[in-house]
């Protein structure tokens, strides 16, 4: 995105301000659609990403699924006008009342996290409903701890014997029908074979069962490129990994969050102040953690950009922080960048994914507006 439009955008609404590309979110799609033109493909976008009602409505007009994890996200899908079935229904902890909501609306697949949840279902059951298994391969995605979750040691998910003995118990109860498998191992994967040796085990496992699937549904977790070069391989992907697919015949579901709307947004904001200390340069600004919280959950690095011009500005070695209560409030350590001066603007990059969605109201700052470029204007979000 040029950075002129950043600079209006901050000029015209004030910081601090996330900005959502909406072009780069449309150009993901199409990637998406002919990387899988030859498989019966569909992409249930994961709704915890970044929940926005105009990044949800650009993919609700283009017949895209999402994936919800709790009853909020349900409820925002609905209201952008998402119809049941094209809701999958993800989560560890489903109340039974969300459940009876579930099943009384007809989602496309009630993703079943434990032997415990099949139980709590069965009960409730008023209809016909369509479930599918989540299990978890055991598989390390190589990412981050905080976001691997096919592990055993995570909580999601359950074991091959566990998944055996639901299928049992699925196939003896009339109301349900098992349409698929699903896994997701994790986030931030920049390597093939995780994915690889999921694929393999649950492959395995469904012929082992003699499984027909009708879905096979592979998760999230795609990688994108933060600045330090390391990104999935989508041509290795397809080599190893389609091949596989093939085999299983059936509509494959991916519910990529990150990898759609991650590099589509800017967090722009204002040079406050640049504190110098007998051993460190500040550059503080008008944003922090609870903006943007992967820095200090993750140690996530985001790159930042100045919006000023660098012409003439030596380059200075400076930690990048915000205004909030705690040392963890730091975007970027010994970060080297133009000299900025007070007043400037700098973006800080690819923070369409889990940004404003983890943004809090701690110390009562509040939070940023939410600015959509559509290619032509900009606007604030509804
Ligand atoms: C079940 C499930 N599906 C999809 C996703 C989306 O992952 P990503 O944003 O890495 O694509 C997540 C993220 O945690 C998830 O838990």
């Amino acid at each position: 995105m040029d950075s002129q439009i950043l600079v209006k955008a901050a000029e015209s609404f004030g910081t601090p301000i996330y900005v959502y590309d909406l072009p780069f979110i449309h150009h993901r799609l199409s990637i998406l659609k002919e990387m899988f033109k030859d498989f019966d493909f569909r992409l249930a976008y994961a709704v915890k990403a970044n929940f926005n009602k105009d990044i949800l409505s650009v993919l609700e007009k283009k017949n895209i699924m999402v994936d919800v994890v709790s009853f909020g996200e349900y409820k925002q899908v609905r209201s952008v006008g998402f119809t049941p079935d094209r809701i999958i229904v993800n989560g560890n902890c489903k109340k039974r009342e969300e459940l009876q909501q579930y099943v009384n609306d007809g989602v496309f697949s009630i993703n079943l996290d434990s032997y415990e949840e099949l139980l709590r279902l069965e009960k409730i059951l008023s209809k016909p409903t369509r479930v599918s298994i989540r299990v978890n391969p055991d598989v390390d995605a190589k990412t981050h701890r905080h976001i691997a979750t096919g592990l055993k040691e995570n909580k999601f998910g359950v074991d091959f014997d566990t998944a055996t003995k639901m299928i049992e118990r699925i196939k003896s109860n009339k109301m349900l029908d098992l349409i698929g498998l699903h896994c997701h191992i994790g986030s931030q994967i920049t390597e093939v074979e995780p994915y690889l040796e999921a694929v393999v085990s649950i492959k395995y496992f469904a012929k082992s069962m003699d499984l027909e699937l009708s879905v096979l549904n592979l998760g999230g977790g795609w990688g994108i490129d933060y600045g330090n070069g390391k990104v999935l391989d989508l041509e290795e992907y397809k080599k190893k990994i389609f091949p596989l697919l093939k085999e299983f015949g059936s509509t494959i579901v991916l519910e990529l969050g990150r990898w759609i709307v991650a590099p589509s947004a800017y967090l722009v904001a204002k040079v406050e102040y640049i504190k110098r200390t007998s051993s460190k340069i500040f550059i503080m600004l008008d944003t922090g953690m609870t903006h943007l919280i992967r820095p200090a959950l993750y140690g996530a690095k985001h790159r930042i950009i100045p919006l000023y011009d660098v012409k003439n500005r030596k380059k200075i070695k400076a930690d990048v922080v915000g205004p909030i209560c705690e040392s963890a409030d730091t975007f970027r350590k010994s970060y080297t960048m133009a000299e900025p001066k007070e007043g400037e603007f700098v973006a800080i990059c690819d923070v369409g994914a889990y940004g404003y969605a983890m943004a809090s109201d701690y110390n009562l700052i509040p939070k940023p507006k939410e600015i959509i470029w559509d290619g032509e204007k900009l606007s604030i979000s509804s």
